[in-house]
């Protein structure tokens, strides 16, 4: 008898699909690379590969001219906003900005100096406590709390930051459009209208991308019907990770090292930055910025944080490291700077903390997570795989006086 097992194969722009009859198992690659669990209508690779789609667009076109509510309003409800929805959103954000219950504040005084990733898994958890004990699965309560955390996030994110530092913070204005209030609350100082517009473009760059990591973290606790700020709470433990959120000061961490180097040495950065990406590399380290599982030739976010980086404090300077850093890392290893290669500088331009970059990130993805955990939610099967278990068998309990 023949052990060949007919899949069912579907063609499509990304690739053939290969569906097993029932009954069959799948065993599943190693970092589920190249596993499609399931459908989504938010975002997702340009079948031309070269870039995402959000909703229909490419990430560069709506992350070069969209501001942070057609944006939100993009991803969340799938269209860009006409006038009367866009005032909806912008009121309804602006407001849950100034609506924080003191009470987390009151809680956020308390937390140490570490890094501001810990407090915001926390403080989200908190506004849980204090928002949503009774969880309902309707759709108009589930887009006001997504909106709520959207507008939340940053408040706290800002709020622990300052508080663990000097013990103050820098309350919300509602009467400021959002991406420039939430850079105000971070740098403590009213951002110029450039600076406010090339932090708030990030913010939508960094929206949404497909079932990455902390994405997909956030559709497992959606799929267990739990509430948004649970899932939301654990999507910024996944995020938190250099290999995903992180990167982007440690990227920045890096180019400050090599400079301290390059100084040492009586070089400029642009004209040492080769010597040590290859010194790293010799070293077996990672670059920082560089490789990512779904651009493996270029990441078209870099074209447009790289437009706004020309126009910040020292733009051709930087853009020229960019430049040098990407020729090596191209020449050595074949691989294409991401974006947190390029959102790394420019927070530093705009003269905010490096450990506030990742918490920058999470203020821009949680619009995605809360997509995902919505279309989760709204078309739910519980995401629970099967375990290839190759530990030993057959053991016996013994007491502990007869244990070696
Ligand atoms: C993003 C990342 C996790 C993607 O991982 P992945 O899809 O599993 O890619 P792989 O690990 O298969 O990479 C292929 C090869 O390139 C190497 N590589 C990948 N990224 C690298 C980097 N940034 N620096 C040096 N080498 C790198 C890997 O070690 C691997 O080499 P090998 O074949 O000799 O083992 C990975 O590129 C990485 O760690 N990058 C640095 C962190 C980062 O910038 N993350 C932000 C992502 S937006």
């Amino acid at each position: 008898m023949s052990s060949k097992v007919e899949c069912e194969v579907e063609e499509t722009p990304l690739g053939k699909f290969l569906t097993p009859p029932q009954g069959y198992y799948i065993r599943a690659p190693k970092g589920l690379v190249g596993v499609i669990p399931d459908k989504t209508n938010i975002s997702g690779v340009d079948p031309k590969g070269t870039s995402t789609i959000y909703r229909g667009y490419t990430i560069d076109d709506i992350g070069e001219h969209a501001d942070f509510y057609e944006g939100a309003h993009l991803i969340l409800y799938g269209h860009l906003p006409n006038e009367s929805e866009y005032k909806e959103i912008k009121s309804k954000i602006d407001k849950y900005r100034g609506e924080i219950p003191e009470k987390v504040f009151d809680a956020l005084r308390y937390v140490p100096t570490t890094h501001p990733m810990y407090y915001a898994s926390y403080a989200v958890s908190l506004m849980g406590q204090y928002y949503a004990p009774e969880w309902k699965f309707e759709e108009d309560f589930l887009y006001d709390h997504a909106l709520r955390l959207i507008a939340a996030m940053p408040v706290f994110l800002t709020a622990g930051w300052h508080l663990a530092r000097h013990g103050t913070f820098y309350r919300p204005d509602s009467s400021l459009p959002h991406g420039k209030d939430v850079l105000r609350m971070i740098i403590g100082r009213m951002p110029s209208d450039l600076e406010a517009r090339a932090f708030e473009s990030t913010l939508v760059l960094y929206m949404d991308h497909g079932f990455n990591a902390s994405t997909f973290t956030v559709r497992v606790v959606a799929s267990t019907l739990s509430d948004i700020y649970s899932a939301i709470a654990a999507g910024i433990g996944a995020l938190k990770g250099p290999l995903h959120g992180g990167a982007n000061e440690k990227s920045m961490a890096m180019f400050l090292e090599a400079q301290e180097k390059a100084k040492a040495k009586g070089l400029e950065l642009k004209d040492y930055i080769e010597e040590y990406i290859k010194e790293r590399l010799a070293n077996k380290q990672l670059i920082m910025g560089f490789g990512h599982r779904v651009y493996k030739v270029h990441d078209p976010r870099t074209d447009v944080a790289g437009k706004f980086i020309r126009q910040l404090k020292d733009g051709e300077d930087w853009l020229q490291v960019l430049k040098k850093s990407e020729e090596v890392m191209k020449k050595e290893k074949n691989l294409p700077a991401n974006i947190d290669l390029y959102t790394g500088v420019l927070y530093y331009q705009l003269g905010i903390p490096i450990p506030m970059y990742t918490p920058i990130f999470a203020i821009g993805r949680v619009v995605g997570w809360s997509a995902h955990y919505i279309e989760q939610v709204l078309n739910n099967k519980i995401i629970r795989p099967t375990e290839d278990y190759v530990g030993p068998s057959g053991l016996k309990y013994a007491p502990i006086s007869e244990r070696k």
